[in-house]
């Protein structure tokens, strides 16, 4: 997973190129590198490190300048960061910029070695530079058409040919790639945000087609050469959405937009205040057809899957399965076509989510895609489809995606409930309205971030904590525990609070932190005897709880205190404070929050 981009135009290409790139660091943040054609010759900088670290070693070398070249920021796949592996990588006549994986790349290699090529990096990537090379006799269309019968993988590529000055192709495979288009420019990227600042207007790249870009516009062709025409699209997120607007770090960002968020997801859902989710393929007598369901997703969607499950077989009384998608894919499940599988996944790229999609077509289920990212390889797959509207997600520890996610498993949970006859139009009415009122109680929960930092300030010194819940709280711990991880490095995990005393609270030790999520009122006293099995064995206990529940000394040390909402859409309140006890952790501990090491926001290889 990495970022590309390219420019043809009139501007300064380098500074296109490191402007766009700064939006795509989400994607990879290992390594960057840029090809410009400056005075007709391709010039290359790379680096190891962040796109500071490029610029600053183009500023303390030599800065390319022109107006057409290509770009990218790396999250390492087939050798480590180094300025050797960052791409561009060239052949003799052909440099390049590559987002994917190549899964044949060994036999390729081997093969150009064969024949006498010789290879500086260990990517998979220069094995297509140096291949595309060995094929190319002057014409660039050709060349890269008999290199794409060849490679088998996921790519998409930005090609630059030596004799081509001011040409930039463009190609893909599985790996998304949008063409941009202004007034006498162009651009390539992986995502929408990179080319915000410069127009809205964009075409979608489809599987196996090749762009060319020059200074009079951009032609499209099929993998047979013919040219063809595209539909232009024009992006509804304008650039507000991919800056900072004041905020410190884009995740802060992102939770203060979470109740706006919500209402734009939910409102058009709703019609007489009852769910309607017919735009989106989804009727009543289309829920009556399913057995079970299946949510397949990874990370922070697949916890929503969680929240989802839990909602739907408390309302509606139909199974749910939850799986992480990369283990569904091997496990041979047992999905029929009586089956429901929902593919939750912010970005719709997900490589495991999207097999795990396919395969559950090819077992004849139904498909739902609840995604965020519009025109996304899952949202176009899937046979229904819910967009959430949560805008870009930039920050690579998902909030309020993770948060519209939920919305829309409610809105379905309800809307199932209904259809299945589980509970009637007034109860399903007023289960609608509590989801509306839900954006007000995050606003009212977000004006108390003083306590989320206190709260943050006494885990900074921590090894290791628990977080700790029954039933829905346990499925919030779960993000609350991978959120604190992502960002701040601190070892946590989550434990459903009844089953620590069957092995894990052995590690409990004096003063080890533990956050006990306890909002549901039906558990809520097993839960209180959980945890204070866990205080008498030296723990610091932190408790999210109603406000009006004030824990003795044997209890808690610290609350954090929520509004007292009906249990079953507390978690969209509930996970508030610990996305914010992640971010301040983070923050407090001098993390690069947005861009946590290690990581990257869209994970298209297995
Ligand atoms: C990566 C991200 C996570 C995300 C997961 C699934 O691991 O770092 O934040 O939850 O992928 O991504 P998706 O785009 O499918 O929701």
């Amino acid at each position: 997973m990495c970022g590309i981009v390219g420019y043809v135009g009139p501007r300064e290409c380098t500074d296109v190129l490191m402007s766009a790139l700064s939006k795509l660091e989400y994607r990879g943040y290992d390594s960057a590198g840029i090809a410009v054609f400056d005075n007709g010759e391709i010039k290359v900088a790379k680096s190891k490190g962040r796109l500071k670290d490029l610029e600053e070693k183009m500023e303390n070398t030599y800065k390319p300048s022109g107006h057409a070249g290509i770009g990218h920021t790396r999250w390492a796949t087939h050798g480590e960061p180094s300025d050797i592996n960052s791409h561009p990588h060239s052949g003799k006549r052909v440099t390049i910029v590559h987002n994917g994986i190549i899964e044949n790349y060994k036999k390729l290699k081997d093969f150009l070695v064969s024949q006498g090529r010789e290879f500086q990096s260990e990517t998979d990537t220069e094995v297509v530079a140096q291949l595309l090379d060995y094929y190319y006799d002057g014409n660039p269309l050709d060349t890269i058409i008999k290199v794409m019968s060849e490679v088998r993988g996921s790519f998409a590529l930005g090609i630059v040919f030596s004799d081509f000055r001011d040409v930039v192709y463009a190609v893909r495979r599985e790996s998304p790639l949008i063409v941009g288009v202004g007034e006498n420019e162009s651009f390539i990227a992986s995502d929408v945000p990179a080319i915000l600042k410069y127009t809205k207007d964009y075409y979608l790249l489809e599987h196996d087609e090749i762009a060319r870009l020059d200074m009079d516009g951009v032609k499209f062709y099929d993998k047979h050469k013919k040219e063809i025409i595209k539909e232009i699209k024009t992006a509804d997120w304008d650039m507000d959405a991919a800056e900072k607007g004041g905020y410190e770090h884009f995740m802060l960002k992102e939770i203060y937009e979470q109740p706006t968020a919500i209402k734009t997801t939910i409102s058009p859902r709703i019609t007489d205040g009852l769910p309607n989710l017919e735009e989106c393929g989804i009727t009543p007598e289309k829920l009556r057809e399913f057995n079970q369901i299946y949510v397949v997703a990874c990370g922070t969607a697949m916890h929503a899957g969680l929240v989802g499950k839990y909602v739907i077989e408390k309302l509606a009384r139909v199974p749910v399965t939850v799986d992480i998608a990369s283990e569904f894919r091997y496990r041979e499940p047992l999905v029929s076509d009586r089956d429901l599988v929902i593919v939750i996944s912010q970005s719709g790229e997900t490589a495991d989510s999207l097999a795990a999609m396919r395969l559950a077509k090819e077992l004849g289920a139904q498909t739902l895609a609840i995604v965020n990212a519009k025109g996304s390889s899952i949202a176009r797959e899937a046979d229904m489809l819910i967009y959430t509207h949560a805008g870009p997600e930039i920050a690579v520890a998902s909030t309020k995606a993770y948060m519209v996610q939920i919305a829309v498993m409610y809105l379905l949970a309800f809307e199932l409930a209904l259809a299945v006859d589980a509970i009637d139009e007034t109860e399903c009415r007023r289960l609608t309205g509590l989801l509306q009122k839900t954006p007000d109680y995050i606003e009212e929960i977000l004006k108390n971030k003083e306590d989320t930092q206190y709260i943050a300030s006494s885990l900074i010194t921590a090894d290791s904590l628990l977080y700790i819940g029954r039933g829905l709280d346990y499925a919030l711990s779960m993000e609350g525990s991978l959120k604190l991880k992502e960002i701040s490095y601190i070892h946590s995990e989550s434990y459903a609070a009844g089953e620590l005393k069957h092995g894990t609270i052995s590690l409990i030790s004096d003063g080890m932190p533990v956050i006990a999520v306890a909002t549901q009122k039906a558990l809520f006293e097993k839960t209180v005897s959980n945890i204070k099995e866990v205080k008498a064995r030296g723990a610091k206990v932190i408790m999210v709880c109603r406000d009006d529940y004030t824990p003795e000394k044997d209890v808690a040390d610290y609350k954090f205190g929520l509004p007292d909402i009906d249990d079953i859409i507390m978690p969209m309140a509930a996970v508030v404070p610990l996305q914010l006890i992640a971010y301040y952790t983070s923050v407090l501990k001098g993390n690069d929050v947005d861009k946590p090491r290690n990581l990257a926001k869209s994970v298209t290889v297995e």
